[in-house]
């Protein structure tokens, strides 16, 4: 990949607000984007509207108002998702604007100069929908494929010599497998290009809207020449400056749909034009709504703004993202995203950071420690950061955001987990400083890492998280975390703050600078899981229908150990309650009350080994600090502990 990226995103119809396909590809785009500038890349990102054609002018006549009026009002909401999806992109086209129209009448004087265009009659079907042509045998049940009508038509037109180039682009095809992605649709492209291409159809005259074809009064060039000349004439052409940079490193993130128009058309224009062909086409798939295809008849369209004020902008795009592999289709629901609400973002991310920030704060004064004697477990650490480092890269020059986040999400895992293993709060009780050191400062370049990968995929979250850890806005880049060690010692971090508050605590507060909600969800029932950590971070999501689940995650936090009772005596202000001392394996004995007594009498206890709840938060019961819980079954006399066999060491792990 060279160091300039040039990034679009398909320029959208003016006929409809945003709804979640566009959401999606605008999303994916800017996620490049801002990937492509922590790679230190030279990077432009253009999206924009399409805004001529029969279809448009079509919506127009049924809403009563001229086209351009058409035009302005659904191109706002488009411009609008920049800020409400946090796009960064450089420039908004529409081609309705003078420098657009003038790049589209040079396309076609140039196709012109090639010879490639010729005055004929076009017969055949055409769909508004698609704004396309259809032989007969391409009609499925007398439709478009897509499922939109198809009316007969029959004009003069211009005709474009596409059959001409049918041979270059598959050439091009074969020695670039990479210009169409993923496979399956350049094999798609592949066999079309091979089953030779017809001529057709540029230009219409049975109506107006849209860029006059030069010198020929009554035409306006075919929509899609039109509309896929944007992506050169937002650079100001083949003569422009950005031009001069930016093309051809272009990159199309488009929807299968449109496929066709991109990969075959766009490269046999670009050819005839004489101009070079962009370096890659991408098509996504398609998102239905809850396993159904979205319609507005169905009413179930995916409002973005809706989902946005109810969720937030980076969880919206961490779902999409990281729910299905990019090429292929997916679903939308809001108890899927809740489900990533509650588990990836709260649960694992959100708690890492809370936990090592609360434990930074705890045993340190939230200063950055220096580091200590290091052993196996900081080497998996440091070992799982750099493989997913790897893949991480491998998974981003693919466009594989799904498998990207999974590998940014082993390291959280793995962070969780190495608290669980290297027990800081035993460390510190124990007086163990150096090791303690070593085991923060570990946790806190593994956030800092964290936090520096997430940042084109949680654009609000990751900053706030490196801003709470005090990474300065310009030492966050991709390569800061090249080498393990990075974080400096004696950074004065700051307070842990809940990156992913609770979604029922949340919901009653809109998304900063985003709308306010405008849909009131079912009333959920929210679990809570224990955590050590000082800040609640969002628990687990579920719907209260069925059993409710917790993660994998959440489970595996729950530290249990083999544990010998060493004694056991009445608890002095409590019946029911006997105090039990037990060893489990760490070096120390540790007292636990346990709602026992009407079951067993202290003296059988000793010598049986049991099940410890190892990392449960200390608590007083009737003046006596209990440290854990043992296992068991059954209630009052009938109560049994759950027992090993007698020469089990104490301190293992039971899972
Ligand atoms: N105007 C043309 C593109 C011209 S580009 C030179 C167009 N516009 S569109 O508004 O209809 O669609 C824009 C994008 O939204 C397409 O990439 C399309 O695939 C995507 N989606 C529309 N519905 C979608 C879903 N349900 N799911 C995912 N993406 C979908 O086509």
């Amino acid at each position: 990949m060279s160091d300039t990226f040039y990034i679009t995103t398909p320029i959208y119809y003016v006929n409809g607000a945003p709804h979640i396909g566009h959401a999606y590809t605008s999303l994916a785009a800017d996620t490049l984007a801002r990937w492509h500038r922590m790679l230190g890349h030279d990077t432009w990102f253009l999206t924009g509207t399409d805004e001529h054609g029969q279809k448009i002018e079509k919506s127009a006549r049924e809403a009563g108002i001229e086209p351009k009026q058409q035009a302005d009002r659904y191109s706002a909401p488009f411009r609008g998702l920049t800020d409400l999806l946090d796009l960064t992109n450089d420039d908004f086209i529409r081609t309705t604007e003078p420098r657009h129209q003038a790049v589209v009448q040079e396309m076609w004087r140039r196709m012109q100069a090639a010879g490639d265009i010729y005055a004929d009659t076009y017969s055949g079907w055409y769909s508004v929908g698609d704004e396309a042509y259809f032989t007969e045998d391409e009609l499925v049940d007398g439709k478009a494929p897509s499922g939109h009508d198809v009316e007969w038509m029959e004009e003069q037109s211009y005709f474009f010599r596409l059959s001409k180039y049918g041979p270059a682009l598959l050439k091009h095809l074969e020695d670039n497998p990479d210009f169409v992605r993923p496979k399956t649709r350049y094999n798609e492209i592949k066999r079309f290009v091979e089953q030779g291409l017809r001529d057709i159809s540029v230009s219409r005259s049975q109506f107006g809207w849209g860029v006059p074809v030069p010198d020929a009064d009554g035409h306006v060039i075919y929509v899609w020449v039109d509309a896929l000349s944007n992506y050169i004439s937002a650079l100001g052409g083949p003569d422009g400056e950005k031009y001069e940079t930016y093309w051809p490193s272009a990159v199309h993130v488009i929807g299968k749909d449109i496929l066709r128009f991109h990969a075959v058309y766009w490269p046999c224009f670009l050819m005839s034009a004489g101009l070079p062909l962009p370096q890659q086409i991408f098509a996504h798939g398609w998102w239905t709504h809850a396993g159904e295809k979205m319609s507005k008849t169905r009413g179930n369209v995916v409002d973005p703004t809706a989902i946005v004020a109810e969720y937030g902008p980076d969880p919206f795009r961490y779902f999409l993202l990281r729910e299905n592999t990019f090429g292929t289709d997916g679903d939308f629901s809001a108890a899927a995203l809740e489900n990533r609400y509650g588990g990836d973002l709260a649960n694992n991310y959100g708690n890492l950071a809370n936990r090592t920030l609360g434990m930074l704060g705890r045993y340190c004064q939230g200063k950055v420690p220096p580091r200590g004697p290091s052993t196996e477990l900081d080497d998996a650490l440091r070992a799982t950061v750099a493989q997913a480092r790897i893949d991480l890269i491998a998974a981003m020059d693919r466009f594989a955001f799904s498998k990207a986040l999974t590998a940014i999400w082993g390291v959280a895992d793995a962070g969780n987990k190495y608290i669980t293993e290297t027990t800081p709060w035993v460390l510190a009780k124990k007086g163990e400083t150096e090791r303690l050191n070593e085991v923060l400062y570990t946790l806190c370049e593994t956030l800092r890492v964290l936090g520096v990968w997430t940042q084109p995929f949680l654009p609000n979250k990751a900053p706030a998280l490196l801003a709470q850890l005090n990474v300065p806005a310009d030492a966050r880049s991709f390569e800061s975390t090249a080498e393990w060690g990075g974080f400096a010692e004696g950074v004065q971090t700051g307070k842990a703050e809940a990156l992913f508050p609770r979604l029922d605590q949340k919901k009653t507060a809109p998304a900063e600078g985003k709308p306010a909600q405008p849909k009131k969800q079912k009333q959920k029932q929210k679990q809570k899981t224990a955590k050590e950590a000082p800040v609640t971070d969002a628990t687990e999501a579920k719907e209260t229908e069925g059993p409710s689940y917790i993660q994998f995650e959440d489970f595996i936090k729950v530290e249990m150990l083999s544990a010998k009772i060493l004694a056991a005596e009445p608890h002095p202000n409590a019946d029911r309650l006997l105090k039990i001392t037990v060893d489990a394996g760490e070096g120390r004995d540790r007292t636990v009350c346990a709602g026992i007594a009407a079951a067993y009498a202290p003296e059988d206890l000793v010598g049986k080994t049991v099940i410890l709840v190892a990392n449960l938060k200390p608590r007083k019961l009737r003046g006596v600090i209990s440290e854990g819980m043992l296992m068991a079954g059954g209630e009052g006399a009938n109560v049994h502990l759950i027992t090993l066999p007698g020469d089990h060491p104490p301190g293992t792990r039971i899972s």
